[in-house]
């Protein structure tokens, strides 16, 4: 047996290595993850959309001295299989190369460690033009003509990234400074969803000196969000947290929340488990198949936390955009979740009813659990059949409660189901004085009906107390109080 050393070609490789399938959006991300992993606190994002544009990213992080930045720009040089850091959101020892030439030529880095500023570039032409892995390093003059370098004089350590030759970009548009402007655009809004929490948590993102604003799937702001209990999944030792959320009905979502919600249009699309990788979000809007994606869900989003050390389960791609989950974890975290969120009450009943609901009031329809879903029925209890009921013979009240019957059974709680998952039900409880004259007139009328049939004026008031729609109006419910105070 012997040995042969057998090197990859240079040209070959370091363009096929482009090829991973990075979206502008998710190369830059996995830049960010490198300024998070160096503890930065700041990230700038700096770029003119014009006919050569360019992209520089600076961080204030921990910086790297000469020979760390010749190791860091080096293909593979982490090893997949290693032990990372709680807080490393890298795992292949690719990212920084690979992400920044899926999208252009030329990646310059200089960086700053004790007092030391360090550089070094790959640049794709170069590579091909000598056949080999070269690097090219700068003099002091010529690291001094890169555009925003002094943004590393401000800082005691920290890290400058410029990438150059978008050629991808070029190639596929015969506008490239608006095309690359709409990449920029997208670029904001899916860093502002991928790091939300380091957003929340302090971190800035700015691109062209406006921070990023956070963008929380789960619109944590708002009050009205449902937290559901959080369920914990241990896996080989290691623990997997999920987090169930309901977000609001759709009318108690503010315009700007929607958007950050990720739009009323994609609601639907969106719903599902959220995955985060130490926090950074990697995949979401997805069911993993095991629920269809229906209207009746769509407000349920589940949070997963899954810490690194897991990488090797769940077949993380170097670009932290796609994983394989096994069966084992998807069916834990599935059945962690269905009673709570998939069939869900909350979203399945209504707004009012849940929120109002209150051994106090006799709502005029009761849900009924039964063994294949739900049924509506009219409760007999109210005031309004009660008062009716008392007057009516034998022959007449079975008629009565044919009729009550003939309603219930053609309640079309399947269109009411989708109709509301659509948002397109609002509750309607108004404090419009004519709404409270008619309501107080309708109600009037019922007590001059239990007058004249000789029935207990004020039995059927304290009823009407506590009976939709008069227990939800404030100024009827005062009314009828004067009345029965009268009486008593
Ligand atoms: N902005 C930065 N500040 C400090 N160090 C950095 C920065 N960017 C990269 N590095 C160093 O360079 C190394 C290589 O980065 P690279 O992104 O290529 O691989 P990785 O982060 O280890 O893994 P992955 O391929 O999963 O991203 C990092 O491990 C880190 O030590
Ligand atoms: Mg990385």
């Amino acid at each position: 047996m012997f040995d042969k050393e057998c090197i990859p070609f240079a040209p070959s490789l370091i363009e096929s290595m482009r090829s991973l399938g990075y979206s502008f959006q998710a190369a830059i991300a996995d830049l960010i993850d490198n300024s998070i992993g160096a503890n930065a606190t700041k990230v700038k994002i700096i770029s003119e959309p014009q006919n050569n544009p360019y992209l520089i990213i600076f961080d204030n992080g921990s910086g790297m001295s000469k020979d760390e930045l010749y190791e860091a720009m080096r293909y593979g040089c982490n090893n997949p299989l290693e032990k990372r850091k709680d807080n490393d959101l890298g795992r292949f020892g690719l990212g920084l190369k690979s992400a920044s030439l899926s999208q252009c030529r030329k990646l310059i880095v200089v960086s700053k460690k004790n007092n030391q500023i360090s550089s070094f570039a790959w640049d794709l032409d170069y590579v091909v033009e000598t056949g080999q892995w070269l690097l090219k390093g700068f003099s002091e003059e010529e690291l001094n003509r890169f555009p925003c370098i002094n943004l590393l004089s401000d800082v005691d350590s920290g890290t400058y990234i410029y990438l150059s030759e978008f050629d991808r970009i070029k190639a596929g548009t015969s506008n490239l400074a608006a095309t690359f402007n709409k990449c920029l655009n997208d670029m904001t809004n899916h860093l502002a969803l991928v790091f939300h929490r380091f957003i929340e948590d302090g971190l800035v993102i700015e691109v062209n000196n406006m921070p990023i604003e956070s963008r929380d799937p789960f619109i944590l702001s708002n009050p009205a969000t449902q937290r559901l209990k959080e369920t914990p999944i241990r896996i080989e030792g290691q623990k997997i947290i999920l987090k169930p959320f309901i977000l609001p009905h759709l009318s108690k979502i503010t315009d700007k929340e929607m958007i950050k919600a990720g739009g009323r249009e994609n609601l639907k699309t969106e719903q599902g488990f959220y995955i985060y990788r130490n926090r950074r979000l990697i995949i979401w809007g997805t069911w993993f198949r095991l629920e269809k994606k229906d209207e009746l869900n769509k407000l349920a989003r589940v949070r997963v936390d899954i810490p690194n050390s897991l990488d090797y389960m769940w077949a993380i791609d170097i670009k932290k955009s796609t994983a394989t989950l096994p069966d084992m974890i998807k069916n834990n975290m599935y059945n962690a979740v269905y009673e709570s969120v998939i069939m869900s009450e909350s979203i399945y009943t209504f707004r009012g009813r849940k929120e109002k609901k209150s051994s106090d009031i006799n709502y005029i329809w009761e849900k009924i659990k039964v063994r294949d879903g739900y049924h509506y029925l009219i409760n007999r209890n109210i005031p309004q059949i009660k008062m009716l009921e008392e007057t009516l013979d034998e022959k007449q009240k079975k008629m009565f409660h044919m009729v009550i019957s003939s309603f219930e059974d053609s309640f079309p709680s399947a269109a009411l189901y989708a109709d509301y998952a659509k948002g397109n039900i609002e509750e309607n409880i108004t404090e419009d004085s004519e709404e409270n004259k008619k309501l107080w007139k309708d109600l009037q009328e019922q007590i001059d009906y239990v007058k004249n049939n000789n029935l207990d004026i004020v039995k059927y008031y304290k009823m009407f107390l506590k009976v939709e729609p008069y227990c939800k109006n404030k100024d009827v419910l005062e009314k009828i109080r004067k009345e029965i105070k009268k009486y008593e």
